[in-house]
């Protein structure tokens, strides 16, 4: 599998880099981001990239990939819908239809989250645009694409939230997290668990494209 990862800096790129570069599978990984991870690993390769609203200069680089895991994104706490949407709608849209063009062959998956609105009609703003999201990639023409909608995640293996909020809610539930675990079983993963789970997907394949909490673990 030669992989092509976006928000490898986050905390659910970061969990799907770990397990990337443990996989044996994984031939290569090569991360596109506005800053380097700062890892350094004989199978991942780095593009730092200044406009995520335009890949056509990286074209050459994004070809030849059989897989992409899409976990570039931002919480909506305190932005508009406007600024929300330029990120999580059209960041993503414009990095997918570039790969779709490029890779026919590719698996897409793309971390949206619990609660994601379908509808887009609904009055949640962060669920309706991911909602829309969603629906704009299953209309391109990848091989396979999943929509992957994780929960509570927990960081494991020191990995850190590169938002401040998530930073603080760690910090405060880390140490009831075997509590939260055991109370919601179905709505809590982790970082390894998700980043495993996405890799199995990439190479075997689900039964269905939208895959919730539930099926993250059981997968
Ligand atoms: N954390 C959770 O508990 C949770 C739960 C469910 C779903 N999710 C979803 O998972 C996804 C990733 O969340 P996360 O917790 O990993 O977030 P995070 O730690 O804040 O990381 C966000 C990643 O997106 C990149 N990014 C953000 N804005 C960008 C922009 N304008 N241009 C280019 N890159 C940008 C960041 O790059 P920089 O390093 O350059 O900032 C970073 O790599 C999000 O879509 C989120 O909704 C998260």
């Amino acid at each position: 599998m030669n992989v092509l990862l976006f928000g490898a800096t986050g905390m659910v790129g970061q969990g799907v880099l770990r397990e990337c570069l443990l996989d044996p599978e994984v031939q290569s990984v090569l991360s596109i981001g506005r800053a380097q991870t700062g890892q350094r690993h004989p199978k991942l390769r780095e593009l730092v990239h200044g406009d995520f609203l335009d890949f056509s200069a990286l074209e050459q680089d994004m070809a030849g990939f059989d897989t992409c895991f899409f976990c570039l994104g931002v919480s909506s706490a305190g932005m508009s819908e406007e600024r929300y949407q330029r990120v999580t709608y059209d960041i993503t849209m414009a990095a997918a239809r570039t790969l779709a063009k490029l890779n026919p062959n590719m698996t897409f998956i793309y971390v949206s989250g619990m609660g994601t609105d379908s509808s887009e009609r609904g009055r949640v703003m962060w669920a309706r645009v991911k909602g829309k999201t969603e629906n704009a990639l299953m209309k391109l023409p990848f091989k396979a694409r999943y929509m992957f909608r994780p929960g509570f995640i927990q960081p494991l293996h020191q990995i850190r939230s590169k938002t401040r909020l998530y930073r603080a809610f760690y910090a405060i539930t880390g140490p009831v997290y075997p509590v939260i675990r055991a109370l919601f079983p179905r709505y809590v993963t982790t970082t390894e668990q998700l980043g495993r789970a996405m890799i199995k997907v990439a190479k075997q394949g689900a039964q269905k494209s939208v895959l919730e909490n539930w099926d993250i673990n059981r997968i």
